[in-house]
């Protein structure tokens, strides 16, 4: 298990703290003084504990570090573990201080005041493993807690809208699900029998397929958005109608310009219509495409790979493709 043990001046504190949140936030185990050192335990003791049990040395340069007396004696005891091979440095540079020549053998990274840019590029030049593409991106609970009202708003409107015939028939809308810090935000047709019972998205048959694909490329369900181009059941599960679609279409536009994902996932010839209107599933499946700022990936429906196995075969396949070009993105 990787750790990164964050080297800073007292008077970097904030900035270290501000990296230090943003790379446990990507998935990374930091130690940073204080927080890392336990209660009653003498300073030196834990940062020698800390050292010994990191595997990376992330050291911020500034004017007030290189004259730190701490700093110094980190470094050297990180070179010599380095020495070890157990452990791997990596600088970053916070001002325009003079940097040691012993230290500037090593591939530097500076800071620009984008702390979670500065964590992507640290964890990416450590080798680090860090969490999927499609993990919700970092965001303040504040942030979190305006989309998550905005959400409910939708959802609350969505539970007594009357724009379409679907309502009479509907025992609940089905707004959507998922965090609101989403990054992949999936849009299906219409929701289920058992949806439309629950509430919920994806919980009848097609949505047991589904996460058997979100399983095969070790997503979980509770990290993206999962959502339909109309949001109450069409009775005898016929397809939504394009009136239909029509009247519920602010609602999907707002989850969208709330949850503001980087990709759409679409899932269906139907919900493809709504993103590419000319596009033809069978030409265009798991090919990513760039529309209005967003990308957007045409996925077969999963409900289609339960009665046609070449539709299961190709869900499959574009799935793992999915996720290969995903993370090769992140
Ligand atoms: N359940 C959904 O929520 N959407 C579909 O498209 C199918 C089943």
């Amino acid at each position: 298990m990787s750790q990164i043990f964050i080297s800073h001046s007292t008077q970097d504190a904030p900035v270290a703290q501000e990296i230090a949140a943003r790379l446990s936030e990507a998935g990374a185990q930091v130690w940073i003084a204080p927080n890392s050192i336990r209660p009653g335990e003498d300073f030196l003791a834990a940062i020698e504990r800390g050292l010994s049990t990191s595997t990376h040395f992330l050291l911020l340069l500034s004017e007030s570090s290189m004259q730190s007396n701490w700093v110094r004696m980190e470094i050297n005891t990180a070179i010599k573990l380095e020495r070890e091979g157990a452990m791997q440095i990596m600088p970053v540079t916070l001002d325009a201080a003079d940097v040691p020549l012993l230290l500037q053998l090593y591939q530097r990274l500076s800071y620009n005041g984008d702390s979670g840019l500065l964590a992507d590029r640290i964890l990416e030049a450590l080798g680090i493993d860090v969490r999927p593409f499609w993990a919700p991106r970092p965001m303040e609970d504040e942030e979190k807690a305006r989309i998550q009202a905005g959400l409910a708003e939708i959802a609350a409107e969505a539970a007594v809208c009357v724009l379409c015939p679907l309502h009479q028939e509907r025992h609940m809308a089905v707004p959507g699900d998922g965090p609101p810090n989403a990054r992949l935000f999936f849009v299906g047709e219409a929701p289920g029998p058992e949806d439309d019972r629950t509430g919920a998205p994806f919980v009848s048959t097609a949505g047991e397929f589904l996460d058997e694909l979100f399983e095969m490329i070790d997503m979980d369900r509770r990290d993206v958005y999962l959502t339909n181009i109309v949001k109450c059941r069409p009775n005898e599960n016929r397809d939504p109608k394009r009136s239909e679609v029509k009247a519920c279409a602010d609602y999907l536009n707002r989850q969208i310009e709330l949850i503001n994902p980087d990709v759409i996932v679409t899932l269906g010839r139907h919900s493809l219509k709504s993103f590419l209107p000319k596009a033809r599933i069978s030409e265009v499946h798991g090919q990513p495409h760039e529309e209005n700022g967003r990308i957007i990936i045409p996925m077969y429906h999963p409900a289609a790979a339960l009665y046609q196995h070449r539709y299961r075969n190709m869900l499959i396949k574009d799935f793992l493709t999915m996720a290969q070009w995903l993370n090769a993105r992140r």
